[in-house]
């Protein structure tokens, strides 16, 4: 039987110039590179510049994911921008790139889940391509988490930085076997009752402000290791493919800690699990195509390995992608 299934041919990314180191942020808070470090294995993180935004990030990402599929704009039928941090309540960041990128048809909007919101975003595409309603979709993660941080609170602020990734997703047919290239599945989940856990005290229907976000982040850390362990397992179980052979992981990039203890769960090597959390920090839905981008770019995920991509964020929202590169 013929099936059609999305496979990544490209990838990209972008930092921001600016550097904001432990050190900086301890000159202004009360905290110290020592237990932002040993809490969070964060050391230091990307800082979009004055008059710099996600959308600004977000191109320079999609260009490079572009060149490295080698596809003109014409091949593109859909644009997905899993953002929480838009320049403008609407519209999306999504149609801005479209419009930069010089795409003149198809559509293009944003999927807002948070720090899942870029697993979010590649199960729709994955799904529009199933469906044969695209054929091809570039996929962005991008954030200026830094416009959400209440810099006063030393629990928050530490832990965030701003970046984007991004892929180009193509469909391809063949026999629906796990040894073949593409996405092999993708799991969803919410639980909309942990609002507390993880939320923006602001917004255009409230305060018809941007807010800055609150965590309550050793119930959020609980919460993470559980939830990603489960969608990761349930993942599996479909795929035909055991734990044993997922060459590598690529998780978002939240806490060391939480890397360390879902692998323990998971009685998965440690180093099999992709970090690039003490150079960007959390940045939420870009975190994984950042990471993806990095491990790509230096040789570790090569063409054949079986990639697991996890997520968890606000709402909470939770889930897993399987694929192979
Ligand atoms: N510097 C120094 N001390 C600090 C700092 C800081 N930056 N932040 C908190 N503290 C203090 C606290 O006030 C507390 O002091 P107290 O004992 O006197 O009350 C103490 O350190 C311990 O605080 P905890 O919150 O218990 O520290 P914990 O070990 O839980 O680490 C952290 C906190 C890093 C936030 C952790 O809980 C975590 O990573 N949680 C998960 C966050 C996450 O995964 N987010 C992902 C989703 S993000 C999204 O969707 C947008």
């Amino acid at each position: 039987m013929t099936v059609i299934r999305s496979q990544i041919v490209g990838c990209g990314s972008f930092l921001p110039d600016r550097i904001l180191t432990n050190a900086e942020l301890a000159s202004r808070l009360d905290t110290s590179d020592e237990w932002i470090a040993s809490r969070t294995g964060i050391r230091r993180r990307h800082i979009a510049g004055d008059g710099e935004r996600t959308t600004d990030l977000a191109l320079k990402a999609a260009q490079r994911a572009l060149k490295d599929a080698d596809l003109p704009v014409e091949e593109i039928d859909l644009v997905i921008c899993a953002t929480t941090t838009p320049d403008e309540t609407f519209p999306s960041v999504a149609s801005a790139i479209q419009a930069r990128i010089g795409m003149t048809r198809g559509a293009a909007f944003d999927v807002q889940a948070v720090c899942s919101g870029f697993i979010y975003g590649l199960a729709v595409a994955d799904n529009f391509i199933k469906a044969r309603q695209a054929k091809t979709v570039l996929l962005i993660g991008a954030e200026t988490m830094s416009r959400l941080m209440d810099w006063t609170d030393r629990t928050t602020c530490v832990l965030f930085g701003d970046g984007a990734g991004a892929v180009v997703l193509r469909g391809s047919k063949g026999r629906g076997i796990p040894s073949e290239r593409g996405v092999l599945n993708t799991k969803l989940y919410s639980d909309g009752r942990l609002h507390d856990l993880l939320y923006v005290d602001g917004g255009p229907s409230t305060t018809g402000t941007t807010g800055h976000l609150r965590m309550l982040g050793k119930e959020v850390f609980k919460h993470a290791v559980i939830n990603i362990a489960d969608s990761i397992e349930s993942s599996v179980e479909d795929s035909g493919i055991s734990i044993s052979e997922i060459d590598w992981f690529v998780p978002h990039q939240a806490n060391q800690r939480i890397l360390e203890a879902t692998a323990r769960r998971l009685k998965v090597p440690g180093e099999r699990f992709i970090s690039t959390i003490s150079d960007h920090g959390n940045t939420s839905a870009a975190s994984v195509p950042l990471a993806l981008d990095v491990a790509v770019r230096d040789g570790r995920i090569k063409q054949g390995d079986v990639v697991m991509l996890e997520a968890m964020g606000g709402g909470l929202t939770w889930g897993a992608a399987l694929l192979r590169w």
